[in-house]
């Protein structure tokens, strides 16, 4: 059989996206793709920093290349450098032999500093100057190594405080801050939402409307992330189509979701007793006393509604 041409991997494939600031942000990067520029990438928490990584690497023509991630916060300072530049056998006790660094191993592809501001600043001033020089040396070496990567870097923090603290240094943000983009919060892009509980959930699984509502009014702080956690501990915890007693949010949400979606009071009436029953466990004493209402009237709402 005749093998189909793969087409290239675009940006568009990694996120789907219907709000015009995510929109342009991969209009922009797109536009840079293979272009030796380093890209800085700015955003909360989960907002799919390192998903734009990755997803630069794989459309650009160093694709068949490799691609190493470098997470800055979780190698210890006194391992950094050799983790970085690699070192010669002997340069310390148990460099038994020759280790090649992060740099190296990225050869031509693509090499991103993930939560770069948690560099030190002699190790800013160390990438720095390779940046510069576009080469380095191992640690206790004098060969002279070529710095070829493409270089992402990625961070959440508010760099203006940093740089005015000192503890990032200007010369190094002047270096990276060449194609800078910022990720949109989830809370900015809630016509997205659907699409992204869609590929959460699966194609087998449904998310009804009034979770749905629920969902979209949601202020995610903590992002894309938290969203998919959500939605994988909702597919855990419920059987068939996913409805609000899936996901745990607040009543307050529930009611601004409800204002959103012009609910009837008799339909947030029945969402709010379904919320009560479920967080006394069913204890109709108890979820009565809470509601403001005896145990009879609130059995009848639970027929009339027809809550579980
Ligand atoms: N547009 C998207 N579509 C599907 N999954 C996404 C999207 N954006 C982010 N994610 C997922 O959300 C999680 C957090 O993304 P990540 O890139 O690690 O964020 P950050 O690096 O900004 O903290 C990952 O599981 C990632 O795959
Ligand atoms: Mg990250």
């Amino acid at each position: 059989m005749p093998s189909r041409k793969r087409r290239d991997p675009r940006l568009s494939d990694f996120f789907r996206t219907r709000v015009p600031a995510l929109r342009n942000l991969l209009q922009t990067v797109g536009k840079v793709l293979d272009h030796d520029v380093p890209i800085l990438i700015r955003g909360e928490s989960g907002t799919g920093k390192d998903r734009l990584a990755q997803a630069i690497h794989a459309c650009s023509v160093r694709r068949e290349k490799p691609f190493v991630e470098i997470d800055c916060p979780s190698i210890p300072v006194e391992l950094f450098e050799s983790e970085i530049f690699g070192h010669e056998k002997g340069t310390f006790t148990d460099a038994h032999a020759r280790k090649l660094g992060k740099l190296e191993a990225a050869g031509e592809g693509t090499v991103y500093f993930d939560e770069i501001s948690a560099l030190t600043p002699p190790l800013q001033a160390k990438l720095l100057r390779a940046l510069q020089e576009k080469s380095f040396t191992r640690l206790g070496g004098n060969d002279v190594v070529p710095f070829k990567a493409r270089v992402i870097v990625s961070t959440s923090a508010d760099i203006e405080t940093i740089l005015a603290a000192g503890t990032f240094r200007r010369d190094l943000f002047y270096r990276i801050n060449v194609v800078t983009v910022t990720m949109p919060p989830l809370r900015e892009r809630a016509e997205d939402i659907p699409a992204l509980v869609a590929e959460f959930v699966g194609r087998r699984r449904k998310v009804d409307d009034e979770a749905m509502s629920l969902l979209t009014a949601h202020p995610w702080p903590g992002n894309v992330r938290e969203l998919r956690n959500v939605l994988e501990r909702g597919v855990l915890v419920s059987e068939g189509n996913l409805t609000a007693d899936a996901f745990p949010l607040q009543a307050q949400e529930l009611v601004a979701a409800a204002a959103r979606g012009e609910w009837s009071l008799e339909r947030l009436e029945a969402a709010y007793i379904r919320e009560v029953l479920r967080a006394t466990r069913s204890n109709f004493s108890r979820a009565a006393e809470i509601l403001g209402i005896n145990r009879k009237t609130l059995l009848e709402k639970r027929r009339k509604y027809g809550i579980e």
